[in-house]
C-alpha cells in the first residue's frame, strides 16, 4: 500500500533523487522547492508520475511560509524526510567564520527542520507508523574534528541534540525519530570525489526508513541502517 512522504530541498542532490524513488514505487510525496523555476525542473524530470506528487513553495528559514505551506498538506502522513540543507560559508573555522553567516546555516540546517516537524505534527500523528527523519552527517559525530568545516558540523551536532530529545517527547504518540547519515554522496554538497552516487545512497536511505521501528527512535543511523556513534 502506498504511504505519503514529505521531503524537503527537493530541487537537487539527494532530496531530488528521494523524490524520484518514492515516485517510482508509487507513493504519495509532498516535495518542498524555494521556487518554481526549481518546481518546473524537479515535474519535468518526473513525466509520467506527476499525478502522486504534490509541491510546496518555502525556505527553511521563513517559519510562517513553512506554517501556511503545512496547512495546505493533506495528512496522514505517514515519513517527513527533514533532507534540505547547506555547507555554509567558507571559510567556517572557529576563528575565521562569519557570525552572521554561521546563524543562517543553523537556521537553515538546526531550527528549519524543527520548524517542519512543529508544522506538520497533526498529520504525522495521524498516521499509522508516524517516521521522522533528520538528515543529518558524520561531520556531526562528536569525534569527527575538522576545522574546516565547523559551522556546518556543529550545526548537524546540535540538530542530532534535538533528534534525541524530539524522539523522546514524541515517544507517547508513537512517533519515530531518527538522524541519518545519507553517506558521502556526489551532489553540489558532496563535490566530485564522494564515494556514494545519489542512487545508492537514496535506495538505502529508503530501506533503511522503511524498515524503521520505535526500537530505533531516538538514534543516530546510515543509509544502510547500520547505527551510528553520536
Ligand atoms: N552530499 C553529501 O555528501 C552529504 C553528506 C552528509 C550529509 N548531507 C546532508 O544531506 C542533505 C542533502 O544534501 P545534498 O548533498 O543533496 O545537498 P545539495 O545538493 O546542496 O542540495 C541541498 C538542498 O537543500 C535545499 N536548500 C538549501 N538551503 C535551503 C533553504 N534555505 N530553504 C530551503 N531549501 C534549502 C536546496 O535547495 P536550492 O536548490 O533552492 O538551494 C537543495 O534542494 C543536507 O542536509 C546535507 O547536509 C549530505
Amino acid at each position: 500500500m502506498s504511504e505519503h512522504w514529505v521531503v524537503s530541498g527537493a530541487s537537487r542532490g539527494i532530496g531530488l533523487e528521494l523524490v524520484r524513488q518514492l515516485a517510482a514505487r508509487g507513493e504519495r510525496v509532498t516535495a518542498s522547492l524555494r521556487d518554481e523555476a526549481a518546481r518546473d525542473v524537479l515535474l519535468a524530470s518526473l513525466a509520467a508520475q506527476h499525478a502522486r506528487i504534490e509541491t510546496k513553495l518555502f525556505d527553511m528559514r521563513d517559519g510562517e511560509a513553512i506554517l501556511s505551506a503545512a496547512k495546505t498538506v493533506a495528512g496522514p502522513i505517514d515519513v517527513l524526510i527533514a533532507n534540505a540543507g547547506v555547507f555554509g560559508p567558507k571559510p567556517q573555522t572557529p576563528l575565521q567564520m562569519d557570525f552572521e553567516a554561521a546563524l543562517d546555516v543553523f537556521s537553515i540546517n538546526t531550527l528549519g527542520p524543527l520548524r517542519l516537524v512543529r508544522a506538520l505534527l497533526p498529520q504525522l500523528a495521524g498516521a499509522a507508523n508516524p517516521r521522522i527523519v533528520l538528515v543529518s552527517s558524520e561531520l556531526g559525530a562528536s569525534a569527527d574534528v575538522r576545522p574546516s568545516s565547523a559551522v556546518y558540523a556543529a550545526s548537524k551536532i546540535a540538530l542530532n541534540k534535538f533528534a534525541q530529545c524530539l524522539a523522546e517527547e514524541l515517544k507517547p504518540k508513537g512517533i519515530v525519530v531518527i538522524a541519518l547519515s545519507p553517506g558521502w554522496v556526489r551532489t553540489d554538497m558532496g563535490g566530485p570525489n564522494a564515494t556514494l552516487s545519489v542512487q545508492e545512497s537514496g535506495s538505502g536511505i529508503l530501506a533503511t526508513i522503511d524498515a524503521l521501528t520505535i526500537a530505533e527512535s531516538g538514534s543516530f543511523i546510515d543509509y544502510q541502517g547500520e547505527r551510528l556513534a553520536w
